[in-house]
């Protein structure tokens, strides 16, 4: 995971400035049986659902999924992806409306949670598979904020 402000404030950032808007991070051996970890996640907060997405230049209507996340929103279910492959960019809003630039990768497990505005992007690779877990699916629907800082 790489982690940066998005604005040069000059300030350092850290996992606990991901906390403290109730953002969880955790790494997981990808290459080992990660089961056991999610399940722990998945018992600790209530997931029940469990796929995997992937995202490749060869996905019909790339551009047009993409364009549904890029925008800053919500859900009412937390977000949960572990990166399986390639990479992703979360920018997330901070306790103070900043926006906090979080790069993953395979071994990132990363929850944005419920009612926490933020956007995704894919890097130029256009490639990220990840394990994605579900309280209940309804909440996956973006919530679109109204006006953007
Ligand atoms: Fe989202």
């Amino acid at each position: 995971m790489k982690l940066s402000w998005l604005a040069d404030n000059n300030q350092p950032i850290a996992v606990a400035d991901l906390n403290r808007v109730g953002v969880h991070y955790e790494q997981v051996d990808t290459a080992g049986d990660m089961q056991p970890q999610l399940d722990n996640l998945k018992q600790a907060r209530g997931y029940v659902e469990q796929d995997i997405i992937e995202l490749t230049p060869q996905t019909p209507n790339l551009d047009t999924l993409c364009d549904k996340f890029k925008d800053e929103h919500l859900h009412t279910d937390d977000e949960v992806r572990l990166v399986l492959a390639g990479e992703g960019v979360f920018d997330i809003r901070s306790a103070d409306d900043q926006w906090m630039r979080v790069t993953v990768e395979a071994g990132d497990l990363l929850v944005v949670p419920a009612n926490c505005y933020h956007r995704f992007f894919l890097t130029p690779r256009k490639h990220i598979r990840c394990v994605r877990l579900f309280k209940d699916t309804s909440g996956w629907t973006p919530v679109y904020r109204e006006s953007q800082v």
